[in-house]
């Protein structure tokens, strides 16, 4: 067929291959109950349907700045300045079609072919190929036994002189822990030594329960933001609940976000103009749809965390945040695609096998659809393997 050796050499993305099967599933009348999203089910909010429907109403929607509108970039630099603690400029923001394409963006500016990019496992499914779709290696650091966060000393020894870039993403998908403030200090340290760069992937980061935080990076750092080795990464896709409109952003240093922005221009030229007004209009609401989401997603993980405690067998680290649980199942079996797979013949259940995310025995359990969904699919689960 005359693909590359890129092309060919790429996995399904594993989450969207379970989505088509559980809608063909649900198309053929079947009564599947889905614990393998990824989006909170909410409706977006106010600010961002106004802002779209205005200038969907002028009847102009044309091109925007590569890295952005400046209404949206100004949105972002009172975010990030509120919640990360660094006031970026305009020339340090990038606004892309999702936190996908950003960081996309990135392992295409830093890493020439060969090189590494190290990041912890559990992973989100898509860093491996990312890394790969750059021709860069990925590495994967994986957490001690019966733990489910990597330790800074583990990570620090993958370190080679070939390594351009640490990816962290906390709060984690899939296992909704919190990375902590020691272990991101660490990071922030080893890289500014070693002139690395570490990528926060914050996408989730105010979905955190409990009263915590998921700590910045940029507050371990005196560096200003043009030297810094830091890179954010966030969207409105999971906090607002706008998985759909597909605008994400970076902030990092001005030559780096300028690379970056050259890269965008040649792939997208821009985001799309409606979606970046949405965008706008939900930062500019403020805090209290985010507020909201978390407070009914912490109640759902509760109601999973209680679910799951009835299962015999199953070890589960209480998620801190994000909407996922990810507990481990390798009592009643090793391999997590057989279980997974398993449970949705059997059970009509979509779960997500810990395997895709670097750590076998695990399953992926959400808990961003409805209580009624999670209860009984945790019970039908539970009839099966106990
Ligand atoms: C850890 C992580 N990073 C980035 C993304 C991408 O988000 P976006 O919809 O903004 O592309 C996701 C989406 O599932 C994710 O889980």
């Amino acid at each position: 067929m005359n693909l590359s050796r890129l092309a060919q050499s790429l996995g399904q993305s594993a989450t969207l291959k379970l989505n088509e099967i559980a809608n063909n599933l649900k198309a053929e009348g079947k009564p599947v109950v889905h614990l393998g999203g990824g989006e909170p089910e909410e409706k977006i909010p106010r600010g961002a349907l106004e802002e779209s429907g205005k200038l969907l109403d002028s009847g102009f929607v044309r091109y925007t700045p590569t890295s952005g509108t400046a209404a949206l970039k100004k949105e972002i630099a009172a975010y990030t300045e509120k919640h990360y603690g660094v006031k970026p400029g305009p020339r340090n923001i990038l606004v892309s079609s999702g936190a996908k394409q950003a960081i996309y963006n990135f392992l295409v500016s830093v890493a020439d072919p060969g090189d590494e990019v190290i990041f912890p496992a559990p992973y989100w499914v898509s860093y491996p190929e990312m890394v790969r779709l750059a021709y860069g290696n990925p590495v994967v650091v994986k957490p001690r036994e019966g733990e489910l966060l990597a330790k800074a000393a583990d990570i620090e020894a993958h370190i080679t002189s070939r390594t351009r870039a640490i990816l962290l993403n906390s709060p984690n998908n899939p296992s909704g822990q919190v990375y902590p403030e020691d272990l991101v200090r660490h990071l922030v340290e080893i890289c500014e030594d070693r002139g690395v760069y570490l990528l926060m992937d914050d996408i989730y980061n105010r979905l955190v329960f409990d009263g915590l935080k998921a700590p910045s990076a940029f507050a371990f750092t005196k560096k200003p933001l043009n030297d810094s080795h830091i890179v954010s990464i966030n969207g409105v896709s999971k906090t607002f609940s706008m998985t759909g409109y597909r605008i994400g952003w970076s902030v990092a240093n001005e030559a780096l976000t300028q690379a970056m922005v050259k890269v965008q221009a040649q792939v997208s030229s821009c985001p799309s103009a409606l979606s970046q007004a949405a965008a706008a209009g939900a930062l500019a609401e403020g805090d209290g749809f985010v507020g909201a989401l978390r407070d009914g997603l912490e109640k759902k993980r509760d109601v999973m965390v209680a679910e799951l405690s009835r299962l015999k067998k199953v070890k589960l680290h209480k998620p801190q945040g994000t909407f996922y649980s990810f507990p481990d199942f390798s009592a009643y079996e090793k391999d997590s695609a057989k279980l997974s797979g398993m449970l949705l013949e059997k059970a009509l259940v979509v779960t997500v096998p810990g395997v895709e995310f670097g750590l076998e025995g695990h399953l992926r359990l959400s808990y961003c659809g409805s209580e009624k969904d999670i209860v009984e699919g945790v019970k039908r689960i539970r009839e099966i393997l106990d």
